[in-house]
């Protein structure tokens, strides 16, 4: 059974209540029941860790090795600046695909850019809670060719 570990980072625990113009009000409790749904479905296993604190994103990436097979990350903001994150990404040697719940390519300026993106196997942006199903099938067909 292929193990994939979702990865969530600052302000995402919020959730439901930050910005729902753009956020929506799914909570991140709601996208963790629909992956491990998902997942379940995929004969797949989903694990999930949050953090606000980049070093602990980073701790929970080099753990994540000989755990888990690939990991879903939303960087949320680190992704535009946080190259500590993507030399972590580039390090750990399993898949690590990006999602976003929003189209960062169609948002303010900075957010279009993704320093971390280059060290993920792709990314996926704007499909809301979807991006998190859609990073999963992602992660698992990733797999899937790889073995
Ligand atoms: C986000 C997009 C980022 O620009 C933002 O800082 C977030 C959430 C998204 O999922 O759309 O925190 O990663």
């Amino acid at each position: 059974m292929k193990r994939v570990l979702i990865v969530n980072g600052p302000n995402l625990n919020l959730l439901g209540t930050r910005e729902p113009e753009v956020y929506g009000a799914v909570t991140l409790e709601d996208i963790e029941r629909l992956v491990r749904e998902r997942a379940c479905l995929r004969e797949a296993e989903a694990a999930f860790f949050h953090s606000n604190h980049e070093g602990a994103i980073v701790d929970a990436l080099h753990e994540a090795v000989g755990t888990y097979d690939a990991v879903v990350l939303n960087p949320g903001a680190l992704t535009h600046y946080s190259y500590t994150l993507r030399d972590a990404v580039a390090s750990i040697g399993i898949p690590v695909v990006e999602v976003h719940l929003s189209n960062i390519a169609a948002r303010e300026e900075f957010r279009a850019t993704s320093v971390v993106a280059p060290a993920c196997v792709g990314q996926i942006s704007g499909f809301g809670p979807d991006s998190y199903l859609l990073g999963l099938e992602a992660a698992l067909a990733v797999l899937e060719r790889r073995s």
